[in-house]
């Protein structure tokens, strides 16, 4: 196994709107690796082995905003290998969480994997970001980023004929739950739940973000660069009444309140009248939660390099 690091000059200053703590990544990191799609897992690395007999040397797989590495804890131990890995973020603390995690994992078939980190923004598209990668993977990225953004990398990871994994994106949707799983909503969950959408869309360093966009603009610049596309829901869904994820529920229910106060400060009170009413349901067991996400793998058509 190797671990190393590089930086460009100027990066490690991201803005705050683009800033995860270390601690609700890993909040969040037992829910997403129970949430993923299995079958596009298993796919990605059926395609991998696929290349992998054609020629030698290393598989190439790049993890844009890959964070602490949630998203290389997940897929190294069920992906083909040798591995070659290039983690990009611009946060250099999670890259130094990330770089402690690398030197622990191993593949599929229980061999050590080569681990860079690359501290930069992910912005221009550029040989620097995709360069060596068979696959490309990111994990809860794409409501953050433009549409520009995200219709650059698939045609410059299309030409390079990259295979893509984009998982966890939100679509936007969130609920609560009854005890019985079934969706509830009122007319103040509705509301709340539409200045979250429109403050998902705020510029987050990358252009206007694509908030619960994601998966379908991701999908059509996919089909658009004739990718074969493969999908899978992924929802999260947090049950009522379960204890050891109040937590990470009261996060998301705080998030969702502090978007909403945002927009329309002169509304606090209703806000946390709501957000004291859900609390109580979510405390009290009566209430869970689901939040929107979709999986996405794109592959190069078949034949050619
Ligand atoms: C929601 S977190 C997801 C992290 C990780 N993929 C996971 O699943 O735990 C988004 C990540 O993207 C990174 N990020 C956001 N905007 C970025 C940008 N413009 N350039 C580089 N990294 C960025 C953040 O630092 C963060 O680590």
């Amino acid at each position: 196994m190797t671990v190393s690091e590089s930086a460009r000059p100027g990066a490690g200053t991201p803005s705050p709107a683009a800033r995860f703590s270390a601690d609700w990544l890993a909040q969040r990191e037992w829910l997403d690796g129970r949430s993923r799609s299995h079958r596009l897992t298993g796919l990605a690395a059926d395609w991998l082995a696929s290349r992998s007999g054609g020629r030698g040397g290393p598989l190439g797989i790049v993890d844009l905003g890959s964070g602490s590495a949630s998203n290389l804890r997940f897929l190294a131990p069920r992906l083909p290998g040798p591995q070659r890995w290039r983690l990009v973020d611009h946060d250099p603390a999670l890259l130094a969480l990330a770089r402690r995690h690398g030197a622990t994992l191993r593949d599929s078939v229980g061999d050590r994997l080569a681990v860079q980190t690359c501290c930069r923004d992910l912005s221009p598209v550029d040989e620097g970001l995709l360069a060596d990668a068979d696959l490309v993977v990111a994990s809860a990225l794409f409501d953050l980023v433009s549409r520009p953004w995200a219709e650059a990398l698939v045609a410059a990871s299309a030409a390079r004929r990259q295979a893509l994994l984009f998982t966890l994106s939100v679509d936007g949707d969130w609920a609560f739950l009854d005890a019985a799983g079934h969706r509830i909503e009122d007319e103040e969950d509705i509301a709340i739940r539409t200045l979250f959408q429109v403050h998902q869309r705020r510029d987050k360093g990358l252009g206007p973000a694509l908030g619960g966009s994601a998966p379908a603009v991701l999908a059509a610049a996919m089909a658009a660069a004739g990718y074969r596309l493969e999908s899978a829901a992924t929802p999260w869904h947090l049950a009522a009444g379960d204890e050891a994820r109040l937590p990470l529920a009261a996060s998301l229910l705080q998030g969702w309140h502090d978007a909403a106060l945002q927009l329309v400060p002169e509304e606090a009170s209703r806000l946390e009248g709501w957000r004291s009413r859900r609390l109580a349901g979510l405390t009290a067991g009566e209430l869970g939660l689901t939040v929107g996400h979709r999986d996405l793998l794109a592959l190069p058509p078949a034949g050619g390099a």
